[in-house]
């Protein structure tokens, strides 16, 4: 897993592509545009997955994450997840939020094994009939990321 770079920018926008349906697919402008947000930061592993994160005070947040599928169910989603965590609480933060889609059936699994507890909920938020769950967990050291 290495840092993701503004150079990288093409690269992650090629694996958020194949990792999420055209319509929710992210532009290498619009990684851009994440990646120099202040507070914010990512980590991926090239021709496989990426997390983007940012944080603001004490506060961060998922912005995206997604594993290609061909890389799937071999533990990257959990592990791009614990190293956003604990690039935020190095940064400073002692929350994570998130916003999932409440039938995502596989990410809302994976975040509830990382303990992420449901804070939340934003009707129709992807969508009619797509509900968000806005997700929360706590940072504060020791930090459990199995
Ligand atoms: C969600 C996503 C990132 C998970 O990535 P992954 O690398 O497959 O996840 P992991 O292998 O680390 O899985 C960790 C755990 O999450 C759960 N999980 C992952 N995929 C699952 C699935 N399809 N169904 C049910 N549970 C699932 C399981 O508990 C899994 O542990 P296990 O494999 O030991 O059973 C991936 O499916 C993805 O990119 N989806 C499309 C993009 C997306 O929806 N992103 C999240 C938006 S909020």
């Amino acid at each position: 897993m290495q840092p993701a770079l503004l150079a990288d920018a093409a690269e992650l926008a090629g694996l958020h592509a194949l990792a999420f349906p055209p319509a929710e697919a992210w532009s290498a402008d619009a990684m851009r545009l994440m990646l120099e947000m202040p507070g914010a930061f990512g980590l991926w592993r090239p021709g496989a997955g990426l997390v983007l994160s940012r944080v603001a005070l004490d506060e961060a947040e998922i912005l995206t994450i997604g594993v290609v599928p061909a890389a799937r169910r071999q533990g990257l989603g959990a592990a791009l997840l614990g190293a956003a965590l604990a690039g935020a609480l190095a940064r400073g933060a002692a929350t994570m939020f998130l916003e999932v889609a409440a039938d995502n059936e596989a990410a809302v699994t994976l975040y509830a094994s990382l303990a992420f507890l449901p804070v939340g909920r934003r009707r129709d938020y992807y969508g009619r009939g797509r509900d968000a769950q806005v997700l929360r967990r706590p940072l504060a050291p020791p930090l459990s990321l199995s």
